[in-house]
């Protein structure tokens, strides 16, 4: 088993470069199979994740290889079989295949897909959004067989804006015949990204960014070269580790519009940023401010950021609350936090954190991929030694996490035991 030991108390300083981002790769793989044709996606993250995904077009005899940050996918000879609930049980991602798979095939057979445990996580939408576009779904003990003799353009509103659906529904119509359009659909950089993706393969899509995506079918989708974004969730637990305990650290290779919701909240507590074209200088403030905090979609404070965010709220002063409205059970860090020496209580979908408090290190566990990152910057602002257990769930989405942290003066180390 693998365990991150950290040695905390530590001033970071320097650069970290951030890597291409997750939740935009992880659907830009599977939209690629949309090709017949060589399609190349640079800037690629080496996380799990990926690996996970490569594992799954291997598996659907699609041609996949890598090199360096790149993927070239060509998947004019792949299989369309069922993918093994040990494949697609790895990753939420996953699920991006059906939308793919049933846009190329007008079929697919899979399972439910993996992912953290942070809710129940339904796909009632994307299915309602299969459905809408004349498929057919059939459903035994979680596995999904979706067909359609023809996928045709519909209209479709989206009870809530999720990035997922939003995705699976593109890859579903991009091939379709006739027009779609989603509404309430959710606007996450990353849909862009994929927007653009299959743009540059010959697909018609525009307002991607926007709560209406409109996508006109086409009959076939060629070769194309493109960049994944930069993560702007990595960027952000940096940012807020550098709120924690940083002098002049400097976040580079980001967009930083991407996280403006989470630098407007830090500025709010009273931290200094210095916001530059493509990246953020940030050192820890000398008495930031209790601040209150909700979750929403983009363009409001992600979610994914609520669990690294609710340790800095540990040292600010006076009471702070986060409010957790996408999933109900995205707290499960707090119970480590208080091990640490955190004063958080939980009651319903709010966590009121009273601080300042010193936090000392202690063994704990990561529970899900952003509750082991807030457990990561826990245990270097804290004193002495800190273990975190269930590593796995951290490189699923952080690249090179302890390099990138020993670069800038973390005492981190990776062992196995
Ligand atoms: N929802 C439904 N029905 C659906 C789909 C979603 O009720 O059919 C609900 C979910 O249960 C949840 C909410 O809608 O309560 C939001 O779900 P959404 O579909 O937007 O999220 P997702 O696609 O499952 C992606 C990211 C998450 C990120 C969310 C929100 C990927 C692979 N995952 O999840 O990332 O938190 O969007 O931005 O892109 C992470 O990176 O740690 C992570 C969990």
């Amino acid at each position: 088993m693998k365990i991150l030991e950290i040695e905390g108390g530590k001033t970071l300083s320097g650069t970290v470069r951030i890597s291409g981002a997750k939740n935009s790769a992880v659907a830009l793989i599977p939209a690629a199979i949309l090709s017949d044709e060589e399609v190349t996606i640079c800037n690629v993250p080496e996380i799990t994740d990926i690996e996970a995904l490569c594992e799954i077009l291997k598996y659907l005899h699609a041609d996949v290889s890598r090199t360096n940050d790149s993927i070239v996918i060509k998947s004019n000879h792949m299989e369309n079989r069922e993918i093994p609930t040990n494949l697609s049980k790895k990753l939420r991602a996953s699920y991006y295949f059906m939308g793919a798979l049933l846009g190329k095939y007008g079929y697919v057979k899979m399972r439910f897909p993996g992912g953290c445990s942070i809710g129940a996580r339904p796909i009632n939408l994307h299915l309602k959004g299969f459905e809408a576009l004349g498929a057919t779904i059939k459903e035994q003990h979680n596995c999904y067989l979706v067909e359609a003799k023809e996928l045709k353009g519909a209209n479709i509103y989206l009870d809530f804006a999720s990035v997922g659906a939003t995705l699976n529904i593109m890859l579903a119509a991009v091939k379709a015949k006739g027009t779609t359009i989603i509404d309430n659909a959710a606007k996450e950089p990353e849909i862009v990204n994929v927007a653009t993706l299959l743009n540059n393969m010959g697909a018609k899509i525009t307002g991607a960014g926007t709560s209406t995506i409109k996508i006109q079918g086409v009959s076939s989708l060629g070769s194309c070269f493109h960049e994944v974004i930069p993560d702007r969730i990595e960027a952000g637990t940096y940012i807020i580790l550098g709120a924690c305990c940083g002098d002049h650290l400097k976040i580079e290779n980001i967009i930083p519009e991407h996280v403006e919701a989470l630098t407007s909240k830090l500025q709010e507590a009273g931290v200094p940023l210095e916001i530059g074209i493509d990246s953020i200088t940030v050192t820890k403030a000398k008495k930031p401010k209790a601040i209150q905090v909700r979750t929403q979609t983009y363009p409001g404070f992600a979610t994914d950021f609520q669990q690294p965010f609710s340790v800095f709220l540990t040292q600010c002063e006076g009471k702070s609350k986060i409010e957790e409205t996408i999933y109900e059970n995205r707290f499960m860090h707090i119970p480590y936090l208080t091990q640490l020496g955190a004063d958080i209580r939980v009651k319903n979908q709010t966590a009121t954190i009273i601080g300042p408090t010193p936090l000392i290190g202690s063994s704990v566990v990561a529970t899900d991929l952003r509750a082991g990152a807030a457990l990561v910057i826990a245990g270097l602002i804290a004193e002495g030694k800190t273990q975190i257990t269930n590593v796995e769930h951290i490189v699923r989405g952080y690249e090179q996490i302890v390099e990138k942290l020993t670069n800038i003066g973390a005492n981190i180390k990776e062992r196995e035991i």
